[in-house]
């Protein structure tokens, strides 16, 4: 998808993708910052052992306890940084690194645009306590809805993330179990549903997808989950995690060129990539 945005924007840049061990991080950073690299993305698990690795931390990065966006900046002798994309690489005598993290908004902004759910007020159900589920958790809280069911096969996971949503976001009502009405969304973040073979992530006997008006799968591959497949069957708008790698990577790009994310060619080149090469 950055190659095709790239092309777009007519940037003589390219996208690649390396495979770096766990104890050379840093290295590979310094490498890429010596070499006047614009930025990077990071994915697991460099994104969690990157925040010792950089010069700067953004607060989001800081929040997520994760980097899975770099910009390297420059400087030339007596002026200011900037980013990589606005410096004269022949001038530059220093590089600093900064770390983002565009995944945590992309998780609202895909279930707000592709399921057309303002959150603000929304009642829902999440499962999974893990990473995923708990920046989700903490992302829905922040984006102001009502209620939050929050299951987990671990309940202590849970009791701890409804905790920590009582101190930070305490306009968020939190339960750990089902609701005995309504919800205006599900939202998977667990695990299930990667394999064939796995069980659905909800106890549809204790909550039946008919008491949602939408649900939202984090999982992309495969397209349609056994459990995102019950949920339009019994009714339910439904969207994969797919608008959630495209939402945090849309945000790197603008980060790195400074210009508006070309998205539908982004989603057209991770569509592609995705469903039909695979
Ligand atoms: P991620 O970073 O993708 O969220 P994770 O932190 O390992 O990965 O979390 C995986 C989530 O899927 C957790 O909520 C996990 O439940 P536990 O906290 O009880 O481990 C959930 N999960 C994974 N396998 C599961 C299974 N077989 N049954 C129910 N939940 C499962």
């Amino acid at each position: 998808m950055h190659n095709a945005a790239l092309a777009a924007l007519g940037l003589n840049w390219r996208y690649v993708a390396c495979d770096v061990a766990v104890e050379r991080l840093r290295e590979a950073i310094a490498g890429a910052a010596a070499m006047k690299f614009v930025g990077l993305n990071l994915t697991v698990p460099h994104k969690l052992h990157a925040l010792d690795c950089l010069d700067e931390i953004e607060p989001d990065a800081k929040a997520w306890g994760a980097v899975n966006t770099v910009v390297f900046e420059g400087r030339v002798p007596g002026g200011d940084w900037r980013p990589m994309r606005d410096c004269d690489p022949e001038g530059i005598v220093e590089v600093r690194s900064r770390g983002f993290n565009t995944d945590a908004d992309a998780i609202v902004r895909s279930i707000q645009e592709d399921l057309s759910l303002p959150l603000a007020g929304a009642r829902v159900v999440l499962l999974g306590a893990g990473g995923a589920g708990r920046t989700a958790a903490l992302k829905l809280a922040s984006a102001g809805v009502a209620e939050l069911a929050l299951i987990n096969r671990t309940r202590a996971k849970a009791a701890e993330l409804q905790r920590e949503i009582a101190v930070q976001y305490p306009g968020t009502r939190t339960a750990l179990e089902y609701p005995d009405h309504n919800v205006d969304l599900i939202l998977n973040a667990t695990s299930l549903g990667l394999r064939p073979d796995d069980p659905l992530p909800m106890d549809t006997a204790r909550f039946p997808f008919a008491r949602a008006a939408a649900v939202y799968d984090m999982i992309y591959r495969p397209a349609e989950t056994p459990f995102l497949c019950h949920a339009a069957r019994a009714g339910c708008k439904t969207a994969n995690g797919l608008g959630m790698l495209l939402f945090q990577g849309a945000k790197a790009l603008e980060l790195w060129t400074g210009q508006r994310a070309p998205i539908e060619i982004m989603r057209q080149a991770l569509v592609q990539h995705i469903y039909w090469k695979s």
